[in-house]
């Protein structure tokens, strides 16, 4: 295939975020890391540099990209902040929550973040680097998972490598993210709240801060995260799941004590299991093995995501 660029990995330092803020400023797309995943983050007030994303990872137009944003007052320029949307932001910000929330008429966002939604969701990462890379740039940034669509997510700059070689000039380097998994997506109600995909933040959490019910699954259609689609996060092997024994010809991602060819917590610690799953999904798709079989994962806590992720990934 043609490549447009070529791609340059560099490790996170003064010199580097400057370079990455101007190439920002220029309009182009860069790769830098959150403590969920790496984004592909670009000017979300410039349609030339969104759309740009959206080119470089083979997104269709229609699934709407978060926006990051270094600071409280930054976000409230965008949209509009219920109480139930301040008290959340107050308890987990920053970190792995975005928020959806009715986008202000004069948010400066370009139309293309949106998709065609009256809602934008909006993100205040904790990752230094990407935190940096918004004050630097002074823009808020459009960053969707650095991948191409459809694809695992990357928690490496080498994963982000692989994917994306070729179509973004930069990628930032500050090693594997902490929390492994992307954010939990949740829309503050007037009356519940709404969890549009599962994260590190968990329903529980959610409950426990806003106090008002949490809601999943399908009712609310129109405020659906319509990235969501049933195949995602898709290795290019078939994918089993729940699989104690592994066959022959598969590649075994286990999860707490047992023979397997990659671990995801041999403590079954789901935290650690979050953080290592993406890299594991990674190495099982790279391996010579034809198919990938993964252990069963609790369904509790960022158990709840990890599940969500493999059933995408084996759908
Ligand atoms: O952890 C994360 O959230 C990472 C890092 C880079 O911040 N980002 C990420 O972006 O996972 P992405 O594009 O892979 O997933 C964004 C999800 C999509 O499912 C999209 O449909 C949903 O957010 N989304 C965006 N705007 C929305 C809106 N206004 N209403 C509902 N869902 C929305
Ligand atoms: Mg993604």
């Amino acid at each position: 295939a043609h490549s447009a660029f070529s791609t340059k990995i560099r490790r996170y330092d003064a010199e580097s975020l400057r370079e990455a803020a101007l190439l920002i400023r220029a309009g182009e797309p860069v790769a830098a890391p959150t403590e969920t995943v790496y984004g592909l983050a670009a000017d979300a007030t410039d349609s030339n540099a969104v759309a740009a994303i959206y080119s470089a990872k083979g997104r269709p137009s229609f699934n709407p990209l978060i926006v990051h944003v270094a600071d409280h007052a930054m976000a409230e320029k965008l949209a509009h902040f219920c109480p139930q949307a301040e008290r959340l932001a107050e308890r987990f910000w920053p970190g792995a929550l975005t928020l959806v929330l009715p986008v202000r008429q004069d948010s400066g966002l370009s139309p293309l973040v949106m998709a065609g939604l009256p809602t934008v969701a909006i993100r205040l990462p904790a990752h230094p680097a990407m935190r940096a890379l918004i004050r630097e740039s002074g823009r808020p940034l459009a960053a969707p998972s650095a991948n191409r669509s459809g694809a695992i997510s990357p928690t490496r700059a080498e994963h982000v490598l692989a994917s994306l070689n070729g179509k973004i000039r930069m990628i930032l380097d500050a090693g594997p993210t902490s929390e492994g998994v992307e954010s939990t997506i949740a829309a503050p109600q007037a009356d519940c709240i709404r969890l549009l995909r599962p994260g590190p933040v968990t329903a529980a959490m959610l409950e426990e801060a806003g106090g008002l019910p949490v809601m999943t699954g399908k009712t609310g259609a129109k405020i659906e995260a319509p990235g969501q689609q049933e195949s995602h996060y898709a290795p290019s092997k078939p994918v089993r799941l729940e699989v104690m024994n592994a066959e022959k010809e598969e590649f075994l991602i286990g999860f707490g004590l047992m023979p397997c060819n990659v671990n995801l917590s041999p403590d079954a610690d789901l935290r650690e299991a979050a953080a290592n799953l993406f890299a594991a999904l990674h190495l099982a798709d790279a391996s010579a093995a034809s198919a990938i079989a993964v252990a069963p994962v609790p369904n509790e806590g960022i158990g709840v995501a990890i599940n969500d992720r493999l059933r995408r990934a084996a759908a």
